[in-house]
Formats: C-alpha cells, sequence, structure tokens
C-alpha cells in the first residue's frame, strides 16, 4: 500500500493537468490507517447516503449511471473515492439541479490490479455533495450480462451484481469499504418487460414503464450494495419471507425454502429481533459464483440449492444469520473477514440444530471440519499456514484469500469452543448484547476482543486463549471435537471399499413372520440405497475413497449410485474431484462438461479444475472445457479458474 501510495505521489506530481490541489490530496492519501483496501479518505471526507440514476443498457451490456453523494465533510479539500473498470464521465458539486463541474483525476492502477485506482475529485470545505457521471465497462468485474441461453427462460436476458468484497467499485464509483456505512437511494431504469431488484425494499410486480426507485433507509457497507435485473416473479412464504426466481423456477424455490419462516422464528428467538423488514430470497441463474450472499433484504441464491429434498437449505440458513453477523455487525476490514463469516457459521449450524436435531447438525458440522482440516493439510504443503490465523494480514494482498475454511469453520469452533467453555446459555447471552452493542457498527479484532473480556469472561470468570485462536495458525489444542456416531458407518463402508470389498453387495438376512397362524423363515435381499443415507453422508464417503481406486471399482460404484447422473451438486463436485485423479474422468467426460458449462458456482468448479490440472491429460481436458466454459462464468469464477489453468508450477 505505501508503495502504491509512493507511485500515485509521483504520478500525481508528474501530471501536468492535476487538480490545483494535487499536493494536498497526495498527503491526505497516506493517511488511511482504515483498510488496506480502499483509497478513500473518510477521515476527511465520507459518503453518509448514496443516491444512485442507473440505466440498464442490455444492448451494450453497460449500465450508465450517475452516483451522487451525500457526504459529511470536515473540511476537506479533496474527496478520494474507489473505481475499477469504469468510465468517469464528468464529476460535479452541489444539489441536483444546481451542479457545478469540478477538477478530477484518476490515479494510477496498483501493482496486481487488486484494490483499482482511486478518484481524486476537487472540492472545498462546504463541499457536501458530489456527483459523479460514469459508465460501467466490460472490465466491471462485478457484473454478470447474461445472455438469454443462459436463464431458465431462454428467452430475456439477466444482469445480476456481486460485490463483495471488493467489486463495488467496479459498477459504483464510491468509498468501498466495510468501515464506512451509507443508506441509498436509486431510481433504475431497465427495459419494460424485466423486473429490477436491489438489496433495498423491492416491488413484487413489473413497473410497465421500466422505472424502479429503491429504498435502503438503514445504513450498509458498500459491498451489500446489489442489483439484479431479469424476467422474475415472486411468491410470498408468509412471515415477511419469500422467493424471487425466474418464472419457471418460482415453484420449486418456494417448495425448498418453505422452512424460511421457522428458520426467522428461529433466529430471532436466538439472538434477537430482524432489522430489516423483509426478507427476501433471489434465486439467481446457474452463473452465480456462490453458494449465497447476505445482500440486505434479498438474499442472493445458486440454483443448485434446489436439490428438491432440501438437502442444502443450510446455506439460506447461513445467508438469513448474516443479517446479524456481518450486515448489523461488520467487519470493519477485509482481515476479520472471520468476524462475519465464523460468526454466521455458528449462528447457521444453531439454526440447523433448531430446525432439524442435534444428529443433523453434528453430521452438518463434522462435514465442514473435515474441510478444514484439508485445507489445513494443502496450506501446510503450500507454506501457506500463516494464512490459517483467524485475524489476517492482507497489505498487497487480495482479500479473496480470506475467504476459506479458516474464516469459516475455524471462526466457527472457535464459538464452539467458546460455547463450551462457557457454557451455551451465557455465550448466547453475550452474543445477544454483542449484536445490539455493536448493530449498524464495524468491529476489528481488537474491539472484539475488549468486549469478550468485558462481556464475557470477566462475567463468568472463564479463562479462554482467545488470543491463540485469533492471532496464530493451525486449530488449538483446546478445539472442541464434534461426536456423531451416524457417521461411523458410513466410514466403515469407506474403510471395506478402500480394502478391496464392497459393502454393498446386497446382504440376505432371514426373518421370521407369522403367517395364517404359522411362524414361517423369508429371505430378504438387503440392498442399500442411495436415499438411505443423507448427501452429507455420501459426501464424507466418496472424500474417504482412495484415490488410486481401479477405474472398473468406481465404475461399478457409479452404476450402482448413479453419482455421476445426481442432480445434486455437491455430490457430484466430489464425484469428478475423486474421478479425475484417475482416467476415471475420461469415461464420464459427458456429464463432466455439461457441469462445468452450467454451473459457476466456484466451491464446485474451482476444485474440479485443480483436480484435472494435476495430470497431463487432465489438463488437457480442463483446458479444452475452460475455454468453452469461461464466458458462462461470473468474473470471480473466471479469474480463480484462470490462475489455476495457467499456474507455473
Ligand atoms: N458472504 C459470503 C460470500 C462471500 C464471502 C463473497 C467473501 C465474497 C467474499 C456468503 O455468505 C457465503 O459465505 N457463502 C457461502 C455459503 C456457505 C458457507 C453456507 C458460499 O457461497 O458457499
Ligand atoms: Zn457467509
Amino acid at each position: 500500500m505505501r508503495l502504491l501510495l509512493f507511485l500515485l505521489t509521483l504520478y500525481l506530481m508528474s501530471c501536468t493537468n492535476a487538480p490545483s490541489k494535487k499536493q494536498a490530496a497526495t498527503e491526505q492519501l497516506s493517511a488511511a490507517p482504515h483498510d488496506d483496501h480502499s483509497y478513500a479518505n473518510l477521515e476527511q471526507i465520507n459518503t453518509k447516503h448514496l443516491h444512485l440514476d442507473l440505466e440498464v443498457d442490455f444492448e451494450s451490456q453497460t449500465i450508465y449511471g450517475i452516483a451522487r453523494h451525500q457526504m459529511k465533510n470536515k473540511g476537506a479539500d479533496t474527496a478520494i473515492f474507489d473505481v475499477k473498470g469504469l468510465l468517469i464521465q464528468k464529476v460535479t458539486l452541489g444539489k441536483k439541479g444546481a451542479e457545478k463541474e469540478t477538477d478530477f483525476m484518476i490515479g494510477p492502477m496498483d501493482k496486481d490490479s487488486i484494490i483499482g485506482q482511486a478518484l481524486l475529485v476537487n472540492v472545498d470545505s462546504k463541499t457536501t455533495d458530489v456527483n459523479i457521471y460514469y459508465q460501467t465497462t466490460e472490465n466491471s468485474g462485478a457484473l454478470d450480462w447474461l445472455d438469454t441461453n443462459l436463464t431458465s427462460s431462454k428467452t430475456k436476458p439477466f444482469l445480476y451484481t456481486q460485490g463483495q468484497a471488493i467489486l463495488t467499485r467496479t459498477w459504483i464509483p464510491l468509498q468501498d469499504s466495510p468501515s464506512n456505512r451509507i443508506t441509498y437511494s436509486a431510481d433504475v431504469k431497465v427495459p419494460s418487460d424485466l423486473l429490477a431488484l436491489m438489496s433495498a425494499e423491492n416491488p413484487t410486480k413489473l413497473h410497465a414503464n421500466g422505472l424502479y426507485h429503491f429504498e435502503m433507509p438503514k445504513a450498509i457497507p458498500s459491498y451489500l450494495i446489489a442489483l439484479a435485473v431479469g424476467d422474475i416473479g415472486f411468491k410470498d412464504l408468509g412471515q415477511h419471507c419469500g422467493v424471487y426466481a425466474e418464472k419457471e423456477l418460482l415453484n420449486q424455490c418456494a417448495q425448498e425454502f418453505e422452512d424460511l419462516p421457522q428458520m426467522m422464528r428461529v433466529a430471532e428467538k436466538l439472538y434477537g429481533a430482524y432489522q430489516w423488514g423483509r426478507y427476501d430470497v433471489l434465486v439467481l441463474p446457474y452463473s452465480f459464483p456462490f453458494g449465497g450472499m447476505e445482500n440486505p433484504m434479498l438474499t442472493f441464491a445458486n440454483p443448485t440449492l434446489l436439490t428438491g429434498d432440501k438437502s442444502l437449505v443450510s446455506v439460506v440458513a447461513h445467508e438469513l444469520a448474516h443479517s446479524w453477523s456481518g450486515n448489523l455487525v461488520t467487519n470493519h476490514s477485509w482481515s476479520d473477514l472471520w468476524l462475519n463469516e465464523g460468526t454466521t457459521v455458528y449462528f447457521e449450524q444453531r439454526i440447523m440444530e433448531a430446525l432439524r436435531g442435534k444428529e443433523i447438525a453434528d453430521i452438518l458440522a463434522q462435514v465442514e471440519f473435515g474441510e478444514l482440516q484439508q485445507t489445513l493439510a494443502e496450506m501446510a504443503a503450500d507454506s501457506s499456514l500463516q494464512d490459517s490465523k483467524l485475524h489476517l494480514d492482507l497489505v498487497n494482498r487480495d482479500p479473496d484469500i480470506a475467504m476459506s475454511d479458516i474464516a469459516y469453520v475455524k471462526g466457527a469452533f472457535f464459538f464452539k469452543t467458546l460455547e463450551q467453555a462457557v457454557g451455551r446459555k451465557q455465550l448466547d447471552a453475550f452474543l445477544n448484547s454483542y449484536f445490539q452493542h455493536f448493530a449498524y457498527r464495524t468491529i476489528t479484532a481488537d474491539r472484539f476482543i475488549d468486549y469478550l473480556e468485558q462481556e464475557l469472561l470477566a462475567k463468568t470468570g472463564a479463562d479462554f486463549n482467545y488470543r491463540e485462536w485469533i492471532f496464530q495458525p493451525g486449530i488449538p489444542k483446546n478445539c472442541v471435537s464434534i461426536n456423531a456416531p451416524r457417521l461411523d458407518k458410513i466410514q466403515l463402508f469407506a474403510k471395506e471399499f478402500n480394502a478391496g470389498t464392497n459393502p454393498f453387495k446386497p446382504k440376505v438376512k432371514y426373518k421370521w413372520i407369522r403367517k395364517n397362524g404359522k411362524r414361517r423363515k423369508i429371505k430378504q435381499r438387503i440392498t442399500i440405497q442411495y436415499t438411505d443415507y443423507l448427501i452429507q453422508e455420501w459426501q464424507l464417503f466418496i472424500r474417504a475413497l482412495d484415490p488410486k481406486t481401479k477405474i472398473a471399482r468406481l465404475a461399478a460404484l457409479d452404476q450402482q449410485f448413479h453419482f455421476s447422473q445426481t442432480q445434486n451438486s455437491e455430490i457430484l463436485c466430489d464425484w469428478f474431484v475423486l474421478a479425475a485423479q484417475s482416467n476415471y474422468i475420461f469415461k464420464i467426460e459427458t456429464p463432466l462438461r455439461s457441469f462445468l458449462m452450467k454451473i459457476g458456482r466456484r466451491k464446485f468448479v474451482l476444485p474440479i479444475y485443480q483436480a484435472l490440472m494435476k495430470s497431463p491429460e487432465g489438463q488437457k481436458l480442463a483446458k479444452r472445457i475452460f475455454n468453452d466454459a469461461k464466458n458462462n462464468y461470473h468474473s470471480v469464477t473466471r479469474s480463480s479458474v484462470w490462475k489455476v489453468i495457467n499456474a507455473k508450477d
């Protein structure tokens, strides 16, 4: 960052038509201790309310916009915003109708193109209104413009945005730091046959003139501003909850997520009243790069959650939980993503426990713990164990690094272990007061520690090694272990299979029955069915299989349980990863290819490409498929896969 600022200083000094106050601007630039991923000079001047005037043009795949910032100015002569991949046309000062153009300049891109560019606007110490006229470009990484063929309708196009972590600056010029909270409103013009939705109060029906007005009256961080435009319908689920989706998927969504009202009741009972009015879920097209994204009032969700058996609804529980952890109490910078995600995974598990019982919740947690162990093993192998700390140093690094099982699962096990140390009642009381105390504010590891010491540890007299958890790599020894006896069976299957026997051979059993007053012995053939076990149990089974398993045995397993044909993408992903470690993958190239062409959720797509890249033949296949599929992915997934495919080792 320092180097960047220095370069920016040089650039500003060498710039002949720079604003007259360029020197002052550079001095201010070096005083940005708040966030390593934003240029904004929030201490001097910061946005309080943002009004967006937007026109969404599908023809040119461009958003034409005016970002009207209402700012609190402590005497600044420059206002600094973050931009990346935007074209800035002009900047004016003053209220709408009484605007005057002002000078602005755009700094250089940072070395690795992570944080983008600073937009420096000349203001005076009294300025409160800054209006930036701009348009997006094909480098606006937040935007995913889908042609009709990539939607369910196949007749209407679709657009959605993904802001977290630092992509909002690619579609709106703003101070893109979670440390600054703003309210926002928007006037959006879209084609008249499409519905527009935002992370705000939303319409439920099409407006014939294509004009939509939005209000988000509660202060939120910029990464939560979101927009979606498409042929979208709505279905109410009760209890202020509902689903939006492309019309073809609407009934399926309503069924899959029918437990939402119950989840809401459970969540409120645990950690206090829901603060955001309505809670709706928007199911996006298949390219959406995440399972879910907690955009306030309107969670964005991946259609891979629509399994027909509610087996993946914990993702929705997770996004709902973010309405407290993350959206009310927000990580101050991306170094503490664990304070958003770890708290949320813990909360999610509590919702699932209340909904499905402890046995199921423990199984879910056990699957995640297995993933954490695998991540740690990989980190140890590529000497990145330093990144297994909860609090991360992200200077000059992509904040994406923080999105790993460390923030999520180690974070959740921090709270589970804390629960064991102080008791559930005490931890719940603490979390309740934490959400209240820090509501609409941001949290750093240090502030969290102070509050933890004062409000939990001092009160209970408990001793807890939180420093080791937060600032040291690895998993501390006192980490709770999950006891999920039901998983023993599936582990045994894997063990038997790896030892060369087939645990799924039909078993013959004899049973006594009474017929016409006589006792008779009957013979029964017992076969294990796919539906006898949970999706999560099958996942554990597949993950435990020996990667060197002979092709014929994998084929037999596939024939019995149809793993390659399942619609459940969790299973498909694990199965393809296993298959990619042998030549079996070439036998299931057709389903593999259609999976990777259709689905853009990074968590699934990336491990498959990673596994393929381990062999020369796999590499060829990976490159061929990626070449055809890359335009179907959101930039988040595309750039992650690109790195894997083009990695020099
Ligand atoms: N907020 C995250 C997604 C995210 C994190 C995007 C960091 C960009 C940077 C979201 O809540 C999330 O965690 N999604 C998970 C869901 C899962 C853990 C239940 C996902 O997409 O897999
Ligand atoms: Zn999350």
